[in-house]
């Protein structure tokens, strides 16, 4: 249940990196919702597929373009598909991620690469292939992050580092296509329940005492972070750029408290 009136985003374009799942996922109902038409990346088509039958069962657009964003070519060819289906691209999302908990003394080189790879570079690589798009009538790209770009976090150096430079990046490329008409945001959740994240970063025996310790005593839920970003890329977001808006019941205001749990 949204707090924002329907239709907010009517002849909007908007295109979610990992729309296939989690927050993602949500993320892309709820513009849907809103009226805009989705355009869906992620590496598995079975799980973009599922979306896209979702939309269009509740009478919106959708379409599914399977790639890596690892890959600049196939996100570039991704977002050339969707500006021929639909006409244009007005937003974007970054919401492709990987993630695992893994020692900084014992995780491999390629490990370290492969979340910065996605997460960061998959990141840069879909902003950059849709800034001539974006700013033929101005946009909007958010950005998923995580606390952990804020809060020193055991167990997740590599994601750590790689949201904190999304989050660099957001504000570098807000001040640089400000006068090109787009604003670039982010939002960095806490625990969400029901997701892919929670389950690997917290598994059963950590989450109730991590729950006890969140200030506002719960995990968030999808919707919530997508009230957010659809505060972000709406109208009522208009003079807001190069922000982070965190999401995460008051979690990074106790530092690294909650996440002690997870060493164990
Ligand atoms: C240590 C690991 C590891 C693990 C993989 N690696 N899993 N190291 N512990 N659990 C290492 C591998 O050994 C390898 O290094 C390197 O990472 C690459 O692994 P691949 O399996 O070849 O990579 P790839 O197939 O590209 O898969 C990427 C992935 C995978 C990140 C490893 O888990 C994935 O695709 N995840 C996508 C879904 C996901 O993670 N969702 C959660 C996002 S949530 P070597 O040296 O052996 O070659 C999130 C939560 C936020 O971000 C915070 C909540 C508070
Ligand atoms: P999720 O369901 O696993 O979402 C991640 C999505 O990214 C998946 O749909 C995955 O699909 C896609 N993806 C992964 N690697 C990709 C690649 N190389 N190229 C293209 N797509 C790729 O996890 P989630 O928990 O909802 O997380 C979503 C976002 O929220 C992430 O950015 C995460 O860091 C952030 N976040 C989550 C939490 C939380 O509590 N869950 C908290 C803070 C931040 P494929 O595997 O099919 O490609």
């Amino acid at each position: 249940m949204s707090v924002f009136v329907d239709n907010l985003l009517r002849g909007k374009v908007a295109f979610v990196t990992g729309g296939g799942s989690g927050i993602g996922r949500g993320i892309a109902l709820r513009l849907a919702k809103q009226g805009a038409k989705v355009a869906l990346l992620g590496r598995t088509a079975e799980k973009l597929e599922a979306v896209v039958k979702e939309i269009q069962a509740a009478g919106g657009e959708a379409r599914a373009f399977p790639a890596d964003v690892r890959k600049y070519p196939d996100v570039e060819q991704a977002l050339k598909s969707t500006v021929e289906a639909f006409g244009g691209l007005d937003i974007v999302i970054n919401s492709a991620a990987g993630n695992f908990l893994a020692p900084a003394a014992t995780l491999s080189a390629n490990g370290f690469r492969t979340v910065i790879d996605i997460d960061l570079c998959g990141t840069f690589n879909t902003c950059r292939a849709a800034f001539e798009q974006l700013s033929k009538h101005g946009g909007s790209i958010v950005s998923i992050t995580a606390t952990q770009a804020e809060v020193p976090t055991p167990l997740q150096c590599h994601a750590g580092a790689a949201k904190a430079g999304i989050e660099k990046l957001t504000r570098d490329l807000a001040l640089e296509w400000a006068r090109s008409g787009i604003r670039v945001n982010a939002v960095a959740p806490g625990p969400i329940e029901d997701t892919e994240g929670m389950s690997r970063l917290a598994p059963g025996d950590v989450q109730a005492n991590f729950k006890k310790r969140v200030p506002l005593g719960r995990y968030g839920t999808i919707d919530e972070v997508c009230e957010a970003v659809l505060f972000l890329v709406s109208p009522a977001g208009a003079y807001v750029t190069g922000a982070t808006l965190l999401i995460d019941g008051g979690t990074s205001l106790l530092g690294a408290g909650p996440f002690l749990d997870m060493m164990g």
